[in-house]
């Protein structure tokens, strides 16, 4: 164990500064910081080729990295890495299980690989394949199982070392929402139980419904990262999004409501009126709308998610993001 120096405060599960890594010219990850707070789940989000898989195969030990320094659960990545393998597990993001092995066997050679004892690794075997309701078909080839059912057990296999932090590199991609499901109730359920998990994703939903931390990686680089709702309080994107059936309409409406805020769509006859999405702003509008005797065809509320935050800081969408300040001011100035 690394001393904490007198410190009271236990020690991050995992701490990186400035991680670096590149192959020949191509920098793949420029300097990347990470803080995860044991017990907690912590999601790396970004497009493919961002630099996620690198990073937990750095963090995991399975790769080395070039520059910046990292400890898990305590432990110095370089200069303790038997340390580091102790305590972590990891499921790649294609799935580490043996198709001619049972799911039994696979569970088994974990345990081996471990080595537990044989009785002890029986024990955890069955277990685990209990708790994640593969064990009656726990003598079958992997093989045979569908996509879901060989990510359970590969998680399972993760579990059997009792690992302390778990990187999961995209758990649920390819899963059926149903297994999703199921995959995001066994993670809250470690989380429960003191387990520390920081996984990769490119669903924004997954992100939101489990992550307590969330990083935004792009390009090599993290972009943002706070809470799911921090996240999306950065960024612009609620918004009432009015539709017109012809452009009379559309020119009125823009007269009454328009800012410099206000976006309009000519060739689909829209209006866009910043908005929290709350029932004030709304019934602003309505009432504007109303008392200029202008009719809309439709009308639809877009509160900002995790889409818009992830379109508007990753890759060729980038928008800027210094708007989203005045919410319903161009509501209540066009009133006036
Ligand atoms: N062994 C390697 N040699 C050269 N380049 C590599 C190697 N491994 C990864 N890269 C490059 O590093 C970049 C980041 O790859 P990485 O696999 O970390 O991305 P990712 O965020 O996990 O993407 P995905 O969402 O597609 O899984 C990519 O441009 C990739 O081509
Ligand atoms: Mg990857």
């Amino acid at each position: 164990m690394t001393a904490t120096t007198g410190e009271t405060a236990p020690p991050k599960a995992i701490a990186a500064q400035g991680l670096r890594k590149a192959y020949g010219e191509k920098v793949v990850l420029d300097g990347i910081d990470l803080s995860v707070v044991p017990g907690t789940v912590f999601a790396l989000l970004g497009p493919n080729g961002a630099g996620k898989t690198t990073t937990v195969q750095i963090l995991s030990t399975l790769i080395s990295h070039d520059g910046g320094t990292a400890e898990i659960a305590g432990h110095d990545l370089d200069r303790h890495p038997d340390a580091v393998r102790d305590s972590i597990g990891v499921t790649g993001q294609f799935a580490a299980v043996d198709g001619l092995l049972t799911a039994e066997e696979n569970m088994l050679l974990i345990a081996d690989l471990l080595h537990l004892d044989r009785a002890e690794g029986k024990r955890r075997a069955a277990e685990l394949l209990e708790r994640f309701e593969i064990a009656d078909v726990a003598r079958k080839p992997a093989a045979t199982f569908s996509g879901g059912m060989r990510r359970k057990l590969d998680l399972a296999m993760t579990l059997v070392g009792r690992p302390s932090v778990i990187f999961l590199d995209e758990p649920t991609t390819g899963l059926d929402p149903r297994s999703r499901r199921t995959m995001w109730d066994l993670i809250r359920d470690l989380v429960a139980g003191g387990t520390t998990i920081f996984l990769t994703t490119q669903y924004l939903e997954e992100a939101d419904q489990l992550a307590d931390r969330i990083a935004v990686l792009d390009d090599g680089r993290i972009v943002a990262e706070g809470t799911a709702e921090e996240l999306k309080r950065r960024i612009p994107g609620g918004h009432i999004r009015l539709r017109f059936n012809d452009i009379h309409h559309l020119n009125a409406a823009t007269d009454r409501l328009a800012l410099s805020t206000v976006t309009r769509d000519d060739d689909e006859l829209t209006l866009q009126v910043p908005s929290d999405g709350s029932i004030p702003v709304l019934r602003a509008v309505l009432d504007v709308l109303e008392g200029s005797g202008i009719q809309a065809e439709a009308l639809t509320v877009h509160t900002p998610d995790l889409d818009d935050v992830f379109l508007a800081l990753t890759g060729q969408d980038r928008r800027t993001v210094a708007v989203g300040t005045a919410v319903g001011t161009a509501v209540k100035e066009a009133q006036r």
